[in-house]
């Protein structure tokens, strides 16, 4: 980093340190929206060094994949301050976009200078503006967009976001030939595709002709140094403490969401700052998570009641979903019956056996019981996963207050 950035980045950091702290703490978690500055971003370098390396080589461009929530936004919102020297543009892709739209948003979006020299004796330098348009035609192609960005001379690095979202196939083949043909003709650009999906195929696709053209970047979920770094730094910005007990809960309680962690993070800090005190402590923490569970979106909620509602004396589906949700099977995601019920007998004290949380399981993946589980694979045993992967730490926040 030059000197000239961290100086920059010094100011801003004392600027805001006297900001007042409620607002300062509204500013800087952000727990429903994508960062937009890249001083409130962490971690992500093997991500960022791998776009990087892919940019700079000729003829290739990138897809930047991962599950939701992962990051890709994020990410992507940063990288005009990471790459100065490229001009970045931006798109957000919608369900009823097409080829013709996602690009018109791109070239509406370019506009620079360059300077020409002008004609005669005096020889003077004057600024001239660059804009692009599509041509005046019903329907665009590779070879249009392909003839457009040849005329311009500037690196360039298009990106657009939430590609899963766009449903016409047309399309997706069209931005595949797109990569094809800028990969063979044109030097200076550089396409960055992102979107939720475990692989090329399920953003673009099957298009084996881009599989060289095209650097396939994982965001995986983020690592428990991750999520740290992201308390560690809000805690420097404003000045509060936290011990490392209650960091290593909040990290936990999150089960690898960014999200999770600005939000439970963010009640605790608003909260210690509300009683004036400067170090957080297991009351905020406590008040918190009650002010997560109550922000909880209402499909995640009413999924969870269902669950757990009761169906006499004996009923064991809170207890069998505590398990699912607290098993330290549960970072590869998915667990079967055996792993389940180890961690219900060892949660409870108990001996259960495999038949008896059987039927359990099997209700967990139907609408009767909120259909918080589904079955990975028709293999036997079967193996399960949530449905929804915010629902793991919902249920943690829920047994928090549970065993209060
Ligand atoms: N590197 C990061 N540092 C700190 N917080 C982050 C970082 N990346 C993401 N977050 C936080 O994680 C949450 C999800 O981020 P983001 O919206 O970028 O994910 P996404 O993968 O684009 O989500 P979606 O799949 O819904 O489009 C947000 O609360 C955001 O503020
Ligand atoms: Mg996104």
């Amino acid at each position: 980093m030059n000197l000239f950035r961290t100086v920059l980045i010094c100011e801003h950091k004392i600027k805001i340190m006297s900001e007042n702290k409620v607002e300062l703490i509204n500013r800087i978690f952000s727990p429903s929206s994508p960062i937009k500055e890249p001083d409130f971003f962490s971690g992500r370098l093997d991500q960022i060094s791998k776009i990087k390396n892919a940019i700079s080589e000729v003829g290739q461009h990138v897809i930047l994949y991962g599950k939701r929530g992962s990051g890709k936004t994020s990410l992507s919102n940063i990288l005009s301050f990471t790459f100065p020297d490229y001009y970045v543009i931006k798109v957000n892709c919608s369900r009823t976009d097409n080829f013709y739209s996602i690009w018109d948003k791109v070239l509406r979006k370019v506009s620079f200078f360059i300077e020409k020299k002008e004609i005669g004796y005096n020889k003077n330098t004057k600024e001239e503006t660059i804009t692009l348009s599509l041509p005046e035609k019903e329907y665009i192609d590779a070879d249009d967009l392909t003839e457009i960005l040849q005329s311009i001379s500037a690196d360039f690095l298009i990106i657009f976001d939430e590609f899963d979202s766009i449903t016409d196939n047309t399309t997706k083949t069209m931005m595949a030939d797109t990569i094809k043909a800028l990969s063979d003709n044109v030097e200076n650009v550089t396409l960055l595709i992102t979107g939720i999906g475990e692989n090329i195929k399920q953003l673009l696709g099957y298009h084996p002709s881009i599989e060289r053209c095209i650097k396939q970047i994982k965001l995986d979920a983020f690592s428990k140094e991750e999520l740290s770094k992201i308390i560690d730094l809000r805690l420097e910005l404003t000045g509060l403490q936290m011990d490392d007990n209650l960091k290593n809960l909040t990290i936990e309680y999150s089960s690898e969401y960014a999200h999770y962690v600005h939000l439970i993070s963010k009640y605790a800090f608003l909260n210690a700052v509300n009683n004036k005190r400067e170090v957080i402590d297991i009351s905020d923490f406590n008040y918190s998570i009650e002010k997560c569970i109550e922000d909880t979106d209402y499909s995640l909620k009413h999924a969870y009641e269902i669950a757990v509602k009761s169906s006499g004396k004996k009923h064991k589906f809170t207890n069998v979903m505590y398990a699912c949700a607290t098993g330290d099977f549960i970072e590869k995601n998915n667990f079967n019956i055996k792993e389940v019920v180890s961690q219900y007998n060892r949660l409870n004290k108990s001996s259960l056996t495999e038949e008896s949380v059987r039927y359990n399981l099997g209700m967990l993946c139907r609408p009767e019981r909120g259909e918080i589980l589904e079955k990975l694979h028709k293999t036997k045993p079967p193996i399960y996963t949530f449905k929804n992967p915010l629902m793991k730490a919902y249920i943690k926040l829920q047994l928090h207050v549970k065993n209060k």
